[in-house]
């Protein structure tokens, strides 16, 4: 094939994706976005008005640019270097779709309203909050600590029992995980079912990275527990509620350090649990032993919270001593929005929140967490069906997508990472999965529907990342260690964060980082301090 036949070619491939791509922006939005046509339209002026077959090619090659890139744009506006990565959502259409764009003007009013509920829930000064701000009896670490410790981690689907060598000078060692399924007896059952399980998984852990436990050889282990709970010393807490869909009963009000030696004890293991400690105070002193700029520990998984270092003089509440200058705070941000009205709600989330198993409660969790994102792309793809905006003519009540919790969260992400033409992917889930037959305009309206979700959850973490940092004054230089696949694995999620975070702070310099594992290797680490 000759240059000139290459050219018309290319010209013709770029005016094809042209013409879909119109056709989307036609369909899907009603109207043409001006950004898009001002893109384009150069681009078409130049072809019109030449007859040069040269230049014919070089406009063909600039409008596969100004395609792809705008096609790029339109599916992933957060990744795009400069531009609009911080500018929510570009989505238009339908109304059910634009209540998941969240406005500067709203995330700002949010930044208030949280550092607002901080306030009160540091001082307990009878104020309204829906922050507990849970006292965590840790300071920063120093990074000296040294030696071999032992950690378990309990919080989401699975439970880890760990060892880890610390060396000291901020570097970590040798470590050995075993990783456990919580059986679903476990989670719904009673306490005991629960820490017999964990006991029994500690002492084949301990049997076979340690040997058997004696009196004179007492090992000290840290205990990662994610769920809200009311700490009174490093070794003693009850717990407030459960979350993430455990309903264990016998625990709530009951401090789990106690039930947890008692189950060991059983076993006749001499374990000491020298510290109870939340995911995201365990990820913060992992990240901060390695790291001196880490100033917040964030978990974005299954279940969300933060914690970071508050100066112990600013916690008017606390009622036990504690001689550091600062102690972190396990803010418990799951949480926000269940008491006064400070979220940006829609008729999802409502539905969300009734069909849940702790309804009223970690509300904005259920904006967030990956328990729910999937869902909550489900449900809004059933509204647009209900409208008649999506799936005309097929009759969705009747597939398996009208099950409950039938698309995972982990649906949304491959659906965002579908780049083919034809959104092959996209397809094949849809008939697959769930039996339906879905025109390529289906396919890319569940393309939107997923990037809404993700983007609205991006948006209100780092939100919430963005009023913690102000508030300690630490919008520069500072690291935010995240653990969980919702940063980890949901394509541009990370991205659109940290330029979320710069929309709403312009000159702040502040990255989020990885931290994979952090809340058991901060138990560890924790425990190395006792
Ligand atoms: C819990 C927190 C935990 C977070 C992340 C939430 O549901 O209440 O304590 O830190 O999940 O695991």
């Amino acid at each position: 094939m000759n240059y000139r036949d290459r050219a018309k070619q290319s010209s013709l491939r770029a005016k094809e994706e042209h013409k879909a791509v119109l056709r989307d922006f036609i369909q899907i939005r009603g109207v043409f976005d001006l950004r898009m046509r001002q893109s384009f339209s150069p681009c078409i002026r130049i072809k019109q008005r030449t007859k040069n077959n040269a230049i014919i090619a070089i406009g063909a090659v600039v409008i596969g640019g100004a395609v792809t890139y705008s096609l790029w744009n339109h599916f992933h506006p957060e990744e795009t270097p400069s531009k609009k990565a911080a500018v929510p959502l570009k989505t238009g259409g339908t109304s059910t779709l634009r209540q998941f764009d969240l406005s500067k003007a709203q995330l700002q009013k949010m930044i208030s309203d949280f550092q607002y509920e901080m306030d009160v829930g540091l001082s307990r000064n009878g104020g309204k909050t829906s922050l507990k701000m849970l006292h965590s009896f840790v300071g920063k670490p120093t990074g000296n600590e040294k030696g071999a410790f032992y950690a378990l981690d309990l919080g989401g689907t699975n439970f880890r029992v760990l060892k880890l060598d610390l060396l000291g000078n901020g570097k970590l060692g040798a470590s050995e995980k075993q990783q456990f399924e919580i059986p679903q007896e476990a989670m719904r059952g009673g306490a005991h079912d629960l820490f017999d399980f964990i006991a029994g998984c500690v002492e084949r852990f301990v049997l076979q990275y340690n040997g058997p436990t004696d009196p004179s050889n007492t090992i000290k282990l840290g205990f990662t527990f994610s769920f809200p709970v009311n700490q009174t010393s490093l070794a003693a807490g009850t717990l407030i509620k459960w979350t993430k869909g455990f309903t264990t009963e016998g625990v709530v009000g009951r401090d789990v350090v106690a039930l947890l030696s008692e189950h060991l004890e059983r076993r006749r293991l001499h374990i000491e649990v020298v510290a109870l400690v939340n995911d995201t105070v365990g990820t913060l002193v992992a990240h901060g032993y390695t790291d001196v700029n880490t100033e917040l520990g964030v978990i974005l998984g299954t279940g969300t919270n933060a914690a970071y270092a508050e100066y112990t003089h600013n916690i008017k509440a606390l009622e036990s001593p504690f001689h550091r200058e600062k102690m972190i705070i396990n803010i418990e941000w799951g949480a926000f929005g269940d008491v006064n009205d400070v979220l940006p709600l829609t008729s999802v989330d409502k539905k969300i929140d009734q069909n849940s198993v702790n309804p009223h409660n970690q509300k904005f969790e259920k904006t967030i967490s990956g328990l729910y994102l999937g869902e909550i792309a489900r449900l809004l793809t059933l509204e647009l069906a209900e409208e008649g905006t999506l799936f005309v003519g097929t009759d969705v009540k009747t597939s398996n997508f009208i099950k409950k919790d039938s698309f995972p969260t982990a649906t949304v992400s491959q659906f965002l990472m579908d780049n083919s033409d034809q959104l092959s992917d996209i397809e094949r889930v849809m008939l697959n999965q769930y039996g339906l037959s879905t025109s390529r305009r289906d396919r890319a309206l569940l393309k939107e529907v997923s990037l809404a979700v993700v983007t609205r959850a991006a948006r209100l973490s780092a939100t919430a990342i963005a009023a913690i940092l102000h508030k300690i004054n630490r919008l520069s230089d500072a690291t935010v260690a995240i653990d969980g696949s919702v940063y980890e694995k949901i394509p541009g999620f990370k991205v659109t964060m940290e330029n979320t975070i710069r929309e709403l702070y312009p000159g702040s310099s502040v990255k989020t980082e990885l931290a994979r594992d952090g809340s058991g290797n901060g138990a560890a680490i924790i425990a190395a301090t006792v």
